[in-house]
């Protein structure tokens, strides 16, 4: 399969285009995944929390023949979970969100491809450590949790890192890239890919619920916020760095900076939000997802949206390119 885009990361990965499914818990089910991988990317199933039998399941419902991947939360990662997933031979394992370094040998000895997402270049420098095919380096602008380096200096900054000391080490750019102009943008600045989560959650194929998926839709990218109340509710322990931005909605804007607060006499502020969770209610619990919010406009199914970011990315960077034909 080939696309108008050829990058390392289409090469190394045997892709159509140069675009990743970012793995988002709860939402990039197999369903999802399978599509994205279909369309000619590479589509990670998001394993987030760690739940077997849900991950299981996604990986039934992408199919046998699906070239799917998996992605973890690795500070909540347990090594059972990890082994039972390699034994699916995923076509990569990405981690994110604490130290590679602990489960790295494992996915090394299974000979999966290891996707790092980092935030910070002293994260990229432990996933060099950790043996990483891939580091995908996450800016704040991105749904769901980051920490507060913006993709636009981050990208540039583990590209030079790359180059100076692991040249073989491949860059995907993730945080903010919703279209075309992002995905070339991410190439200009040294990316061999993109990692894209708030643009393909708004797909028809998401698991994600229509309301929230309006909400999304309707607002801008002015409209949300990074925060750990939701963590919070959940009563999940995220390390400190890590916030997660969402929609801003009465809860949010009721306990953004009071954080103390609600841990100890929320209780029923929590219970209101676990239940809008459980029912897709964006009025009630958060809608995670990035400033890209501002460029979604319509619910399409996921190969629409891949073949048009990277058609339109191919032609905004031969644009820029000087014709030496004539
Ligand atoms: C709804 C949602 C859930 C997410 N969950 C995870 C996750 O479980 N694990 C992870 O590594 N990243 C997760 N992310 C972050 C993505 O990996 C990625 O960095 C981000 O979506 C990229 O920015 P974008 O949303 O602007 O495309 C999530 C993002 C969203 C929008």
């Amino acid at each position: 399969m080939t696309g108008p885009l050829a990058t390392r990361l289409t090469e190394r990965f045997g892709l159509a285009h140069p675009i990743v499914l970012a793995p988002m818990a709860f939402a990039a089910g197999g369903r999802l995944a399978a599509a994205v991988s279909a369309a000619g990317g590479l589509g990670l199933i998001g394993g987030g929390y760690g739940d077997p039998a849900w991950v299981d399941a996604q990986f039934a419902e992408a199919g046998e023949d699906a070239a799917v991947g998996c992605g973890f939360i690795t500070w909540h990662l347990r090594d059972e979970v990890l082994d039972g997933v390699l034994r699916r031979r995923p076509r990569a394992l990405l981690l994110s969100f604490g130290d590679p370094r602990p489960f790295a040998p494992r996915v090394h000895d299974a000979g999966v491809p290891l996707l790092c997402q980092v935030q910070t270049v002293a994260d990229a420098r432990r996933a060099l450590e950790a043996g990483a095919a891939v580091i995908v380096a996450q800016g704040a602008e991105a749904g769901g949790h980051g920490d507060r380096r913006a993709t636009f200096t981050l990208v540039p900054e583990v590209a030079d890192l790359l180059a100076a000391e692991s040249p073989d080490t491949l860059l995907c750019a993730a945080g903010g890239v919703a279209d075309g102009r992002g995905l070339a943008a991410a190439l200009v600045l040294g990316a061999d890919g993109v990692m894209v989560g708030s643009r393909l959650w708004a797909t028809q194929e998401a698991s994600v619920s229509d309301a929230m998926q309006a909400a999304a839709v309707a607002a801008d990218g002015d409209a949300t916020v990074r925060t750990s109340v939701m963590d919070i509710a959940r009563s999940l322990r995220w390390p400190e760095r890590f916030t997660a931005r969402v929609l801003r909605n009465r809860f949010t804007d009721t306990w953004h900076g009071r954080e103390r607060e609600l841990r100890e006499s929320g209780a029923d502020a929590a219970r209101e939000w676990s239940e809008g969770w459980a029912a897709g209610d964006p009025d009630r619990s958060n809608t995670f997802i990035g400033e890209a919010t501002g460029l979604i406009d319509a619910i399409e199914p996921a190969a629409t949206v891949i073949e048009r970011m990277a058609g339109e990315a191919a032609t905004a960077l031969a644009a820029r390119r000087p014709d030496r034909s004539r």
